[in-house]
C-alpha cells in the first residue's frame, strides 16, 4: 500500500484529534504541520511528527503531502482551501467550510476544477445515532417522519474568547453559537430532514454581552419541502455541557437521543437501540466520537478513488440555514433558506 503524505495546518485544540486518526492509519503519515505561530507549530512537530513550517503555502508544492487538514479559525478557512485545491492537494476542512456562504461557494467552485476533493468534518453524522436515526428515516420503518426538534445547551466562558482571540468575532468566526458550535446540530437536522422550505429564527446575545459580537444563543423553526417541521434551540449560555438532545417523531414512534444513547418510545413502551461505544473518546465527549471514522473513512474514500460524500455541496447546507436564521432574525419575517 503506498503512504499518503499528510499536513496539518493549524496546530490548535482540535489538531491533536486529526494528528492522532492519522497515526492510527496504515498508509497514512504526518509529513508536515504548520501554525503562524511558530510556538504552536513546533510544540505540535514534537508531539506528533512531521516537519513544522510556519507559513502553509511552502506546502503548496511540496509532493509528499497528498491530504491536508485545515484546522485554523474559520475565516481562514476558504482562502487555505481554495490554495491547497488549486494546488491539487486532497482538502478536508473543518467546519464550518467558511465564515459564509459566498466563500463556501468559492471553495466548492474550486473543488470542481481541482485533481483534489474536498471534504468537509461534520462528524456527528458518523454517530452511531446519527446513523441509526437516519436509517429509519430512509427505510420508513416507523412511518413517515412528522417532526423533529434539536436542543443544544452548552457552557463557554470568557477564558475560551480570551484565549483564542479569533472567536466571538463577526470577521474572524463569522457567528458565534449557530456557526461554531451548534452547527452539527443544524447539519443533522438539516440531513434528516431533506430540502428546506423556509427558516425562521432570532438570536440574542444572553450572557456574554461584552466578550463576545456575536450571539451566544438561538432559536430556529426549519420547514421542510415534505411538511416536517424541525425545531431547533442552542445555546452557549448554560453552565454546563449537556449531550445534544435530539427528539423525531414518526406516524409510527418516536426516536429519542439522550446522553448521547438513542432511545425508541412506541405503543407506551421505552426500548434502547444503540449506546455510545465503551472505547476512549479522544478530545471533548461533546465533539462526538465521529472524528476517527470520518477521516479515516475521507482517506478510503482518496485511496480508493472515490467521492466523499460530505462535500462543498453538503457543507454548505448548514452554512445556508445559519444565515437564514441570521436573515430572519434581522428582518423577523420567514426567509428562504438559501
Ligand atoms: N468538529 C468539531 O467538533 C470541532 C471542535 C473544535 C474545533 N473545531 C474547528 O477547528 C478549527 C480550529 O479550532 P480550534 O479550536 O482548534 O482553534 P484554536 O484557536 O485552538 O487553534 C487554531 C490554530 O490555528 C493557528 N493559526 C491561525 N492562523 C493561522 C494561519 N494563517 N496559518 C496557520 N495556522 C494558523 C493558530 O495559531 C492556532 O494554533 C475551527 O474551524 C473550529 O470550528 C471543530
Amino acid at each position: 500500500m503506498s503512504t499518503l503524505g499528510a499536513a496539518i495546518i493549524g496546530c490548535g485544540s482540535i489538531a491533536p484529534l486529526h494528528a492522532k486518526a492519522v497515526a492510527s492509519m496504515e498508509g497514512a503519515k504526518l509529513v508536515a504541520v504548520a501554525d503562524s505561530h511558530p510556538a504552536h507549530a513546533e510544540q505540535f512537530a514534537r508531539e506528533y511528527g512531521g516537519e513544522a513550517v510556519y507559513d502553509y503555502t511552502e506546502l503548496l508544492g511540496r509532493a509528499d503531502i497528498d491530504i491536508v487538514h485545515i484546522c485554523t479559525p474559520h475565516h481562514q478557512h476558504a482562502q487555505m482551501a481554495i490554495d491547497f485545491l488549486r494546488a491539487g492537494k486532497q482538502v478536508l476542512t473543518e467546519k464550518p467550510m467558511a465564515v459564509d456562504v459566498p466563500s463556501a461557494k468559492r471553495i466548492a467552485e474550486a473543488a470542481a476544477v481541482s485533481k483534489g476533493q474536498l471534504g468537509v468534518v461534520f462528524q456527528n453524522r458518523y454517530n452511531d445515532t446519527s446513523v441509526r436515526i437516519k436509517q429509519t428515516i430512509d427505510s420508513g420503518i416507523l412511518g413517515g417522519l412528522r417532526c423533529m426538534k434539536g436542543v443544544v445547551t452548552w457552557q463557554r466562558s470568557e477564558a475560551y474568547y480570551r484565549d483564542s482571540p479569533w472567536r466571538g468575532k463577526w470577521a474572524t468566526e463569522g457567528g458565534g453559537v449557530l456557526i461554531n458550535q451548534t452547527i452539527h446540530t443544524l447539519d443533522l437536522l438539516q440531513w434528516f430532514g431533506g430540502e428546506i422550505a423556509s427558516v425562521k429564527g432570532s438570536v440574542t446575545t444572553d450572557v456574554l454581552d461584552g466578550v463576545i459580537e456575536v450571539e451566544d444563543t438561538a432559536h430556529a423553526c426549519i420547514q421542510f419541502e415534505n411538511k416536517v417541521r424541525g425545531l431547533f434551540y442552542g445555546t452557549n449560555a448554560y453552565l454546563v455541557n449537556s449531550p445534544v438532545e435530539l427528539e423525531l417523531v414518526f406516524e409510527q414512534g418516536t426516536l429519542l437521543q439522550r446522553r448521547d444513547c438513542l432511545y425508541l418510545w412506541q405503543d407506551g413502551h421505552e426500548t434502547l437501540l444503540c449506546k455510545p461505544s465503551s472505547g476512549k473518546v479522544e478530545g471533548k465527549s461533546y465533539w462526538g466520537t465521529g472524528h476517527q471514522r470520518l477521516i479515516h473513512d475521507f482517506y478510503t474514500h482518496i485511496r480508493e478513488d472515490r467521492h466523499f460524500w460530505i462535500d462543498g455541496t453538503e457543507g454548505i447546507k448548514a452554512l445556508e440555514v445559519i444565515a437564514g436564521i441570521y436573515r430572519s432574525s434581522a428582518s423577523a419575517s420567514p426567509k428562504p433558506a438559501k
